[in-house]
């Protein structure tokens, strides 16, 4: 059991997404270009956070199934920040009449969205079930 959880976990929810995430990147690269502005040079602290709370989670010892419930509660919490600063873009874009820029910016939108109710379905039918068992 606990075996099929780490894998769907695994495959279904990062890895898939850390694919969607690349596309992510290189459809930022593409609008920066567009507009003629270097798409690096920030790092952005708050998501630095956002991750170093998933590491935490990752290296802590206890229970697997309750370190993966905090840890998908991490990932969420990414899922969550990218999805306010790609409705932001998004929402400038259609301000700026730019309706291909906010097209793209909406999928990435609508996929992050997707992870995040991936996220919630893996926690909710299988994880966080498992770790309440162990917590009682
Ligand atoms: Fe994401």
């Amino acid at each position: 059991m606990r075996d099929l959880l780490i894998e769907e976990l695994r495959d279904s929810a990062f890895e898939h997404h850390l694919e969607e995430t690349r596309r992510h990147v290189s459809r930022l690269d593409s609008i920066f270009k567009q507009i003629d502005e270097k798409s690096s040079g920030e790092t952005c602290e708050a998501m630095k956070g956002l991750v170093k709370e998933g590491e935490i989670f990752i290296k802590a010892e206890g229970d697997p199934d309750v370190r993966d419930a905090g840890l998908i509660g991490a990932a969420q919490r990414v899922e969550h920040y990218e999805m306010a600063g790609y409705g932001t873009a998004r929402a400038l874009a259609r301000r700026l009449g730019d309706n291909q820029m906010a097209e793209i910016l909406q999928q990435t939108l609508n996929e992050e969205g997707e992870a995040n109710k991936k996220l919630t379905s893996i926690a909710e039918s299988q994880v966080n079930v498992a770790a309440d068992s162990k917590v009682r």
